[in-house]
């Protein structure tokens, strides 16, 4: 049943927890499945705790629609997507306003599907030649080995500097960094333990030489390093080297925490439905038969198409969007004060009935995304002003990987251990280690 005021207290109503812990473990697994179930239990509005951290949850259609068109009114980056700004220069997530519209539209024609498109054989053979150093007859963990891709096809299309070299670095201080600072996991001084700052230092230095290789030559198009080093702020005033450096960044981040994390969901999922498997596989065949698909027979084949979005709606690696209450509101009959945190748990609809029956239920022959998208019911990359900026980069990056896999390479079997692949946040959605593939 929905509750939606609390007369004893005035405040929404209280997620049950665990005493200390609160419901921090619960939120430490899969975080979707727990925004749904708090929805189901106590509405559209509740209370979490975690450990020290309290948080409102906001979820449902009209809390994306209030993130969609009221969020930059009443809803401030300052307090929890800053902590990126502030560990790696990443500003985009953190601005407001003109600013922020600016900076936008500077690193969203460097981040744009065309990016790949336009240099689309370039992009296939690195995806090919990377899936072919991948160990045959071995069983592998999943998730690393496509963020190193993901990694990969970033630096090169995006930097033209392979990361291979520098790969560990980057997971190992994206991961701790969001660990500490966004899902506060663990205390500030685990960020200043050597080993962070060492790897730290290295991909800062890393970065240095990107930058200073670009300085030298000049390239058809400019990317997203050109982009970085030339703009500059709605004032005409050159972004400082921090900044350009956040800027380049935003893609790997994007990569390994994200797009690598889909691709891993759409495997697991072709592992749990082996006729979906066959289908997918048929499909991506006969496009290679012919040679190398075209960018626009990548995006026709429907089933592959069907499994990215059905991926994305129930598994999507960024659930939630979280914020400070930066103006005081009312929402379904509570008074939100300013400073409050909150997270909009945008993905909860993906799993209500009224828009995907039979929502537990994967299926590739959905045929709504495109109408919820419209009402801002599927919104797997948030909505607002602070919508992610490389959805279809992202989305022609995973395509383009898991194609490319299947054409390339079997599975020697279902991996044995898929009963005990657990879905965890770090705080990033993403199936653990248990999700391991054997290739043939
Ligand atoms: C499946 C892959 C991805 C998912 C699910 C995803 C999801 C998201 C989400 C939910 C946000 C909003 C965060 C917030 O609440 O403020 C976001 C922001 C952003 N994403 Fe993505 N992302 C993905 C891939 C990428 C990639 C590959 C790139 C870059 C190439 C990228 C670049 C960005 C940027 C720049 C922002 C900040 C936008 C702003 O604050 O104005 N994302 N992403």
């Amino acid at each position: 049943m929905i509750q939606t005021v609390n007369y004893n207290t005035g405040q929404p109503p209280l997620a049950a927890g665990l005493p200390f812990l609160g419901n921090g473990l619960e939120m430490a697994g899969n975080i979707q499945m727990f925004f749904v179930k708090y929805y189901n239990q106590l509405g559209p509005i509740y209370r979490v705790k975690a450990l020290q951290q309290r948080f409102v949850i906001f979820a449902g259609l009209e809390a994306n629609q209030f993130l969609w068109k009221s969020g930059h009114d009443y809803l401030s980056n300052e307090n929890t997507m800053g902590s990126l700004s502030d560990e790696f220069g990443m500003m985009v997530h953190v601005l407001e306003g003109e600013p922020h519209s600016h900076l936008r539209k500077l690193l969203g024609a460097a981040l744009s599907p065309e990016v790949l498109t336009s240099q689309w054989e370039r992009f296939i053979h690195l995806t090919q030649q990377h899936i072919a150093t991948w160990p045959v007859g071995q069983t592998l963990p999943v998730v690393p080995y496509f963020q190193s891709l993901a990694a990969e096809q970033l630096a090169v299309m995006l930097g033209n500097q392979s990361s291979v070299d520098h790969f560990e670095q980057l997971r190992y201080v994206f991961e701790l960094a969001l660990d500490v600072r966004l899902a506060r996991k663990w205390p500030m001084a685990f960020l200043r333990l050597p080993a962070y700052q060492k790897r730290k230092a290295e991909i800062f230095a890393f970065m240095r030489d990107i930058m200073a290789a670009h300085r030298t030559t000049t390239r058809a198009t400019p990317d997203l390093v050109d982009v970085a080093l030339n703009a500059v702020d709605a004032h005409g005033k050159p972004y400082s080297e921090e900044e350009q450096i956040g800027m380049i960044l935003q893609g790997y981040f994007g990569a390994i925490n994200t797009t690598a994390y889909m691709c891993s969901f759409m495997l697991y999922a072709l592992f749990r439905h082996p006729e979906i498997m066959a289908q997918v596989v048929d499909e991506v065949r006969q496009v290679f038969s012919g040679g190398m698909p075209t960018p626009q027979q990548l995006r026709k084949l429907s089933s592959l198409h069907a499994l990215a979005q059905e991926s994305l709606r129930m598994y999507d690696p960024a659930p939630g969007s979280v914020r400070t209450v930066s103006k005081a509101f009312d929402f379904c009959g509570y008074h939100i004060e300013a400073g409050t945190p909150a997270i909009f748990a945008f993905s909860v609809t993906h799993y209500l009935p009224e828009f995907f029956p039979d929502p537990y239920t994967f299926s590739i022959s959905r045929d709504n995304y495109l109408e919820n998208q419209r009402i801002g019911a599927y919104r797997p990359f948030s909505l607002g002003v602070h919508t992610c900026l490389g959805a279809g980069f992202a989305e022609v990056q995973a395509m383009t990987i898991m194609a490319v896999l299947l054409q390339q390479v079997g599975f020697a079997e279902i991996p044995p251990a898929l009963d005990k692949v657990k879905i965890v946040a770090a705080p990033g959605l993403h199936p653990n280690r248990h999700l391991k593939m054997k290739l043939v």
